[in-house]
């Protein structure tokens, strides 16, 4: 069953992991410059989700069945060609040029919130720069496909027609999920596909939207280490998610972030019963 609000409890439990998931996106762009490690990040972020949020960081020791080694840090740090599920580590010295996607989902008094964000390291590329606002734009148009009674569909499509009329491409491997007292939950939330397909969307769903576009072709490998994905043609790839729920006229996004403005979608919940 898709992961959905069914109460005032539920609701104010999944705002709350939402902004603290926020915060650490907030907390943590000031340290993301040249000369530091994706494990620094790692550890700054690990001790507030901890110690200032008292929130348990969902990844660390995540997943791990069929053989697969349980990710073993806090967040994802995802450099340049590496598409998600990067995992940081104290080799890894970012420089000036390089973009990075740092992934946070904190597990708060049992709820969910997952978000994600590109970051600059000190002067980026034309192209970086380009391919980083297209993928927020894609984030976006997809979550202003999102109302009670439009299709699961509506949203894929959406991402998907800008990104390609931007001569960019969809990863197809990875998708959004439902949400809440489970990271992973159905439905899978896709970044492509047509109008009018897939589920009907009702009040009170909970999901991720996290499109990953890639500069060259959409066409990714797993690392032998099981989680890097990487894009085949080394191109760069970008990221950008949100944790929301749907609403009668649009939706709420619980991950929002001040920065992004005030203009955004944020339809005072309607709790479906
Ligand atoms: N935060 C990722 C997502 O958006 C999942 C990371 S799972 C991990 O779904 F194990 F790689 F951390
Ligand atoms: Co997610
Ligand atoms: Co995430």
């Amino acid at each position: 069953m898709a992961a959905r609000v069914a109460n005032e409890l539920d609701l104010q439990g999944m705002r709350a992991a939402g902004m603290a998931a926020a915060s650490v996106l907030e907390m943590i762009g000031e340290h993301v410059v040249p000369g530091v490690t994706t494990d620094a990040l790692d550890a700054l972020c690990h001790d507030y989700i901890v110690n200032t949020l008292e929130c348990i960081p969902a990844p660390l020791n995540y997943g791990g069945g069929g053989g697969q080694m349980p990710f073993p840090k806090s967040i994802c740090t995802s450099v340049n060609h590496v598409v998600c599920h990067g995992i940081p580590s104290a080799g890894k010295k970012l420089k000036n040029g390089d973009v990075l996607n740092i992934d946070i989902t904190v597990i708060k008094d049992g709820y969910h919130g997952d978000t994600s964000k590109m970051f600059f390291v000190g002067e980026a590329s034309v192209l970086a720069k380009r391919l980083v606002k297209v993928t927020q734009e894609c984030l976006y148009k997809g979550i202003d496909a999102v109302r009670a009674g439009a299709h699961l569909g509506d949203i894929g499509y959406a991402i998907q027609r800008h990104a390609e009329s931007q001569r960019f491409t969809v990863v197809r491997e990875f998708c959004g999920h439902g949400i809440g007292k489970v990271f992973h939950d159905a439905p899978q939330v896709l970044h492509y596909g047509r109008k009018g397909s897939g589920i009907v969307l009702e009040e009170g769903m909970c999901f991720t939207i996290e499109p990953m576009i890639n500069a060259g072709k959409r066409y990714i490998k797993i690392l032998p280490d099981q989680w890097t994905a990487v894009t085949k043609d080394h191109k760069l790839s970008a990221q950008w998610e949100h944790t929301l729920m749907v609403t009668a006229d649009g939706c709420e996004i619980f991950t929002w972030r001040a920065e992004e403005g005030v203009s955004r979608p944020t339809a005072t919940a309607a709790v479906a019963q």
